[in-house]
């Protein structure tokens, strides 16, 4: 298994994977409108994990000067608890380090216990926050 940039050559495994993973995701999560979005905008920060030719995880990072945030962590359902997603966490977090981010955060639905508890296994903590957001665009 090993962790490299996303490259083009990705986009079909990518786009399985998340379709797994996040069946209920609304169009814009999606890898169509996501991908070529984020390939236009810190291109070096999706990353994926590849065994045997084939994409079996993929994280998504971004640093806006402040916060460092994680996206898109998936691993394949047939792949899971061997330490693929912990090895794609740290990537991510080395590649935003590396652009002097100091703090990275992250959402989890409330519901997604196993996913509350894969990161806080990792070190993460759950902060007294409530999650808000507004689209400034019109759903595509
Ligand atoms: C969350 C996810 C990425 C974890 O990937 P993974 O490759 O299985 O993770 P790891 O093998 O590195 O797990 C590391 C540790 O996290 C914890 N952990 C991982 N999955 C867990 C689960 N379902 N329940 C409880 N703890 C879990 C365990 O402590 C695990 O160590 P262990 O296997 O030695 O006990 C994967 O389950 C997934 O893709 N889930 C669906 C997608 C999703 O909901 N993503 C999050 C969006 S916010």
């Amino acid at each position: 298994m090993a962790i490299r940039r996303y490259r083009p050559s990705d986009f079909d495994g990518v786009q399985s994977l998340w379709e797994e993973a996040f069946p209920n995701d609304p169009p814009w999560n999606r890898a169509k409108a996501a991908i070529p979005a984020k390939l236009a905008f810190q291109p070096d920060l999706l990353f994926v994990a590849v065994e045997g030719g084939a994409v079996i995880g993929s994280v998504m990072a971004g640093y806006d000067g402040h916060r460092g945030w994680l996206y898109a962590m998936a691993v394949r359902r047939d792949c899971r608890r061997g330490g693929v997603g912990t090895a794609l966490v740290r990537e991510a977090e080395r590649a935003l380090a590396a652009l002097g981010c100091e703090k990275v955060n992250l959402q989890v639905r409330a519901s997604n216990e196993a996913v509350a508890r894969f990161y806080t296994k990792l070190g993460y903590a759950i902060e007294d926050r409530i999650s808000l957001g507004r689209r400034l665009l019109a759903e595509p």
